[in-house]
């Protein structure tokens, strides 16, 4: 079956242990709401609650620990699950959005009971990366589920030389990521793996008399999504992969990284420019600097004046309360020169 086999080179590539399962779902918010529904259920189960027929009211309290620069469809996921926010735990990051594992700790030392630890890989502004390793560490010695959020700083795992930079990935229970944005499959593909296929399946898995199911041993797609009728999405994920090869994915990924890291000499090399973030990964965060001293007004000028002039395309964003450019290189047609006559055409911008 074209999902199982797409699923095991995926998990190759990402480098998750063998035997995970998988689900095609449609982005890495659908990715994070699945999987935090297999950790509310199995953190409940092992504390002796049973969600299916209980549902939340009156189940254990639930924390569910998450860096202070996670993104917004944990939260999200977590509104629908119909875990309240009151639940979330902030846990410290440092200056490039990584959650710092020693507050981690410390949060957890806390409190008792289930919980729920949500690492990220690619903050969305700054591209930094959480140490996952040590952060499965300190969260399995407590007894905690890990899900990884990795919508596309997971695909650093497919590079040789970018892999340390999410060393001990392995180790979590679960993670998200997007086939939409690095490996530049159409939109509405993202993918969820959880490290326990039998708690994966009891969360999703449904039967239904009119419907062909296959035999106990077969994998039934219909298992590990929160869907019924969708497209066939593991079809252009296989075509990419089977198209790219391991090599091929791994130069796209360093491609863009190279890229953006072009992008941030530069830029930060002209007048008036300020680079913000480590490009460790693919995104660069730019703050542009105004004679009046409002900085914020002209970076959100600038941002305005570079997507009407079109040359590329870049969104304005806050960052630490600070205005700027955020710029994210994961196209596989980018190439040298589109870098460069972007930062011309940006630099055009800022000095008009
Ligand atoms: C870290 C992170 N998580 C989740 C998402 C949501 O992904 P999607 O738009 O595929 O649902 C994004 C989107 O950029 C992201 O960067």
């Amino acid at each position: 079956m074209v999902e199982e086999v797409a699923g095991g080179w995926l998990a190759e590539l990402l480098g998750l242990p063998t035997g995970v399962s998988v689900g095609f779902v449609t982005g890495a918010q659908m990715a994070n709401f699945t999987a935090l529904a297999v950790a509310v259920r199995e953190v409940l189960r092992r504390d002796g609650w049973d969600v299916e027929s209980a549902g939340l009211w009156g189940a254990p309290r639930l924390r569910v620990l998450a860096g202070q620069g996670r993104h917004g469809s944990i939260d999200r996921a977590l509104r629908f699950l119909g875990v309240g926010g009151a639940a979330i735990v902030p846990v410290d990051a440092d200056d490039q959005g990584r959650m710092r594992t020693a507050a981690l700790r410390s949060a957890l030392d806390q409190g008792s009971g289930p919980a729920i630890v949500c690492a990220q890989l690619g903050n969305v502004n700054s591209g930094a990366v959480d140490p996952v390793g040590e952060i499965c560490e300190v969260a399995h010695q407590h007894g905690a589920w890990v899900h990884v959020d990795g919508a596309f700083g997971m695909w650093a795992a497919a590079s040789p030389r970018l892999r340390p930079l999410v060393a001990g990935v392995e180790l979590a229970d679960s993670w998200a990521t997007d086939a939409h944005k690095w490996l530049n499959v159409p939109y509405d593909s993202g993918l969820v793996f959880c490290a326990h296929p039998e708690a994966h399946r009891a969360a999703m898995g449904i039967r239904a008399g009119y419907l062909i199911h296959g035999d106990a041993e077969e994998r039934d797609a219909l298992d590990y999504n929160p869907e019924f009728s969708r497209r066939a999405r593991g079809f252009a994920v296989y075509a990419a992969i089977r198209a790219l090869g391991r090599q091929g994915v791994a130069a796209l990924v360093e491609r863009c990284c190279g890229l953006a890291g072009r992008f941030a000499e530069k830029l930060a090399a002209a007048d008036g420019v300020e680079v913000l973030n480590e490009a460790v990964l693919n995104q660069v965060l730019v703050r542009f600097l105004a004679a009046d001293g409002d900085h914020d007004a002209h970076t959100r000028r600038v941002v305005q004046r570079v997507q009407q002039d079109g040359t590329c395309w870049m969104s304005g964003t806050t960052w630490q309360g600070r205005a700027a450019m955020r710029i994210s290189v994961s196209n596989w047609s980018t190439d040298e020169d589109d870098v460069d006559r972007s930062v011309a055409a940006i630099l055009r911008c800022a000095a008009e």
